[in-house]
């Protein structure tokens, strides 16, 4: 065994995924969740998994039974939408159970932490592009602010404790187990619905254009993110590349082989109009560059949801 890893939100979309990665590499993985959003169907059966709520003192349970060496921190409240309708609870989740969560690691001497944070939600209306790491960071909407506020406490708990960390600013990811019924990933909601036979709804003239990763490629950048050690904490992970609304469609359309088509509605008010990351300096410290391109991606991710 290589070591424990601690993952919180590893029966979720993102966490299984990555779960699925470290068990592959040899890792032992200890998964934290409370099923909020995640099913434990999606956890590995060789990782042990632990019902516990990260904003409870439940979790440091955990900590002391498992000792964990690493953790990756995966676990929060994602719904845009619901952070501006219950701030107080996307607060609770990713800046309180952030905290909860760093307590721990400072307390049982884990080495090293990996955070998930958000491109697309802490640049906000970006003032130019692809952004990089340097980018102002003006989140337009509470999920923004909660996600950047808790990239704060992992340099003060390196400042104040020594915790290492390493911080990933994923893009739009997408792939296999992503909800069909949240309320964000636009590939998984269009698939859902050409699934049960309902038309696909493009909020506007679906002209929008969003930079999608494929989560086994979000999974390899957390693995070397927790074994290498880099010069720079803050790294974008996604293409660099723009896709709209409508070519994700018509990609779906070709994977899927529907002639459905997508019914126009009203837009969506405080959603950017453009995003692309620049992911230069991940390629260069990590090593790290997206494998699977858009096509293969929405092809894979088809397959899952017509096997499911
Ligand atoms: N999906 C994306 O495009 C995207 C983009 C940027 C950042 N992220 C970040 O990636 C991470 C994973 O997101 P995801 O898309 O896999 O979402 P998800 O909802 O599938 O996963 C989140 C998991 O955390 C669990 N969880 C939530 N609150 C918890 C709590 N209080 N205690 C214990 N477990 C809790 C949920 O049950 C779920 O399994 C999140 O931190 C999210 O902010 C996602």
């Amino acid at each position: 065994m290589k070591g424990k890893v601690l993952v919180t939100g590893g029966a979720g979309f993102i966490g299984s995924n990555i779960v699925d990665l470290l068990i592959k590499n040899g890792y032992d993985v200890v998964v934290v969740d409370n099923l909020v959003t995640g099913n434990q169907e999606n956890v590995n059966k060789k990782a042990r998994f632990c019902n516990a709520d990260i904003t409870k003192p439940e979790l440091r349970k955990v900590f002391e039974k498992e000792k964990p060496d690493f953790v990756i921190h995966e676990a929060a409240q994602i719904n845009v939408r619901k952070s501006v309708t219950e701030p107080m609870f996307d607060a609770e989740s990713n800046i309180i159970g952030t905290i909860n969560v760093l307590e721990c690691c400072r307390d049982f001497k884990v080495k090293k932490i990996v955070y998930s944070s958000s491109g697309g939600a802490c640049y906000g209306n970006p003032e130019c592009m692809p952004c990089d790491e340097k980018h102002p960071v003006n989140p337009i909407c509470h999920y923004g602010v909660s996600k950047h506020a808790a990239e704060h406490y992992l340099f003060l708990y390196n400042f104040l404790y020594g915790l290492e960390y390493t911080i990933l600013r994923y893009a739009n990811v997408y792939g296999p187990r992503q909800d069909p019924k949240g309320e964000a990933g636009v590939i998984a909601i269009f698939m859902g619905r050409i699934k049960e036979g309902k038309i696909p709804l493009i909020f506007g003239d679906g002209k929008k254009t969003r930079d999608y990763v494929f989560v086994a490629d979000v999974a390899n950048a957390n693995l070397l993110a927790l074994e290498k050690k880099t010069r720079s904490r803050i790294f974008n992970i996604g293409t660099g590349k723009e896709t709209s609304v409508n070519e994700i469609f018509s990609l779906i359309k070709k994977a899927s082989g529907t002639e459905a088509e997508a019914e126009h509605v009203d837009p969506v008010p405080g959603e950017v109009d453009r995003i692309r990351l620049d992911c230069g300096l991940a390629k260069k410290e990590l090593g790290w560059q997206p494998m699977v391109q858009i096509e293969e991606g929405i092809k894979r991710t088809f397959e899952w949801f017509r096997n499911k």
